[in-house]
């Protein structure tokens, strides 16, 4: 098939770009030698136009509602996989057989328990200091533990690194919480499942023994598989940059986690949470519809909107019916998902969110069920890093293999003071 070309028409000529098809979804004009070539830069603030890699590993198309995982639809992974197989799947590009899956689970579950000094970093932050600040630093520093997995170039330094990261998540990130209440840290009991597993580390005692409740395992674990990968979103295009200078893969994922800490980004969960709690009722909500579209006042309806996602988030759409689920399957009820569900209804019927494009994303229901399930708002985003490391790590790795990467270092439209000469203080 002949290159197809499009053409650049500048002040100082004309010049011609190839168009690269993709598998599926829009076309991307290579412009890598359009400054060589124009001495000009593309301009494009928050990448909204902008395709920095190619990748393999995730398709979403915003228009649709279409979110794919090595081309498997998330609706379909979510009801009938497993977060482990959704892992197997991100990392290796296929569906496990059942050998693979169980020769993979078992080497996870061999990875869960961390260096016992790391467990006294825990003991140099404050009790009430947020769960996401202690996964920054303790995630950043497993890189001084594991010496023998930071080779970048090597491909079983690279596998080992990314078992250790997807093993110990949990285990970090339960020692979060049970740091901030002050209850001992559990040790890892490798015959549970990862995620009945990280619910014992998180809800267990020494005192008694900790039966996993089926149900809240089911959902938790379905809640892993919808954050666990979402193409080159903030933190994991985060990733990728820290990882194009080299950087161990320990320091790239802990660059992840800040990013994804970011209110607008994977902080958003505890937000909107927090959010619909102040809202309190049914009645109070025309008062936030107008406060979100008020050019004038900075709030957000959080757990709305989206980059990508110009139709509903597929993802929602089965947190939703999660959330409906989990909380009659534990006898529960609350309030605040008749709230979430009325301001969607109000909302999705707004024109200004018509036409903006504004849907409940994956953060608007899912601090209904974390929160049914026992955790406290503060933990939804640290969760969220537990299960994006899965992704992180696939993207990480397709990154230090693809051919084309280099070092990102992207440029800038200077609007600064001109050269200058200085002049000394006593003449200013
Ligand atoms: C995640 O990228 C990913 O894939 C992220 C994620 C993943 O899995 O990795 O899906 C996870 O981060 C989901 C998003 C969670 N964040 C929130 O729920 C925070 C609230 N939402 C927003 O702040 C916002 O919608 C973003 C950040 C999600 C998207 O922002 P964009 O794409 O930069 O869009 P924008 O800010 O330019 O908004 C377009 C317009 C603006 O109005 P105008 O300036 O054009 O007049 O819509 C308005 C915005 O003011 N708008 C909102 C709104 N979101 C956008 N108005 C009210 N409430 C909102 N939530």
């Amino acid at each position: 098939m002949t290159e197809q070309t499009v053409k650049l028409t500048t002040p100082g000529g004309d010049f011609k770009y190839p168009l690269l098809p993709g598998s599926v979804g829009p076309d991307v004009i290579d412009i890598r030698n359009l400054y060589g070539q124009t001495g000009e830069f593309t301009y494009d603030p928050g990448f909204t136009s902008t395709a920095a890699c190619q990748s393999a590993i995730t398709y979403i198309d915003g228009d649709q509602g279409i979110l794919l995982h090595r081309g498997y639809p998330i609706d379909q992974l979510a009801e009938q996989s497993s977060f482990m197989e959704v892992a197997f799947l991100l990392l290796h590009g296929d569906l496990p057989k059942k050998k693979e899956l169980d020769e993979f689970t078992y080497t996870i579950s061999r990875h869960t328990m961390v260096h016992e000094q790391l467990a006294t970093f825990y003991r140099g932050f404050r009790r009430d200091a947020h769960p996401m600040a202690i996964m920054c630093g303790v995630v950043g520093a497993l890189s001084s533990f594991y010496h023998d997995s930071t080779d970048i170039t090597d491909p079983n330094q690279r596998l080992i690194a990314s078992h250790r990261l997807i093993a110990k998540m949990p285990t970090l990130a339960a020692m979060a919480y049970k740091y901030s209440i002050g209850q001992p840290f559990l040790f890892p009991q490798n015959d549970l499942s990862y995620t009945g597993n990280f619910l014992k580390m998180t809800f267990g005692v020494p005192a008694e023994p900790y039966v996993v409740n089926p149900v809240i395992e089911n959902a938790l674990d379905k809640i892993f598989i919808l954050h666990a990968d979402h193409e080159q979103n903030a933190s994991t295009s985060t990733v990728r940059l820290a990882g194009s200078s080299g950087a161990n893969p320990f320091a790239c994922i802990a660059a992840g986690i800040a990013c994804l800490w970011g209110p607008a980004h994977g902080g958003a969960n505890e937000a909107a949470l927090n959010m619909l709690r102040e809202i309190g009722d049914v009645k109070n909500i025309p008062a936030y519809i107008a406060r979100a579209k008020d050019k004038d006042d900075p709030f957000r309806l959080m757990g709305f909107g989206h980059r990508v996602y110009k139709n509903f988030d597929p993802r929602a759409k089965v947190m939703k019916a999660t959330a409906d689920a989990v909380l009659k399957e534990l006898g529960k009820t609350d309030p605040v998902l008749d709230v979430a569900k009325e301001l969607e209804h109000i909302a999705l019927n707004d024109a200004y969110f018509i036409d903006k494009k504004l849907y409940p994303n994956v953060d608007f229901y899912s601090g209904v069920i974390l929160n049914a399930i026992g955790f406290p708002t503060e933990m939804f985003t640290a969760l969220f890093a537990l299960a994006r490391t899965v992704g992180w790590v696939a993207q990480w790795n397709e990154m230090i293999s693809d051919p084309e990467q280099k070092i990102g270092r992207p440029r800038q439209l200077y609007v600064g003071a001109t050269q200058r000469d200085y002049t000394p203080v006593g003449k200013r």
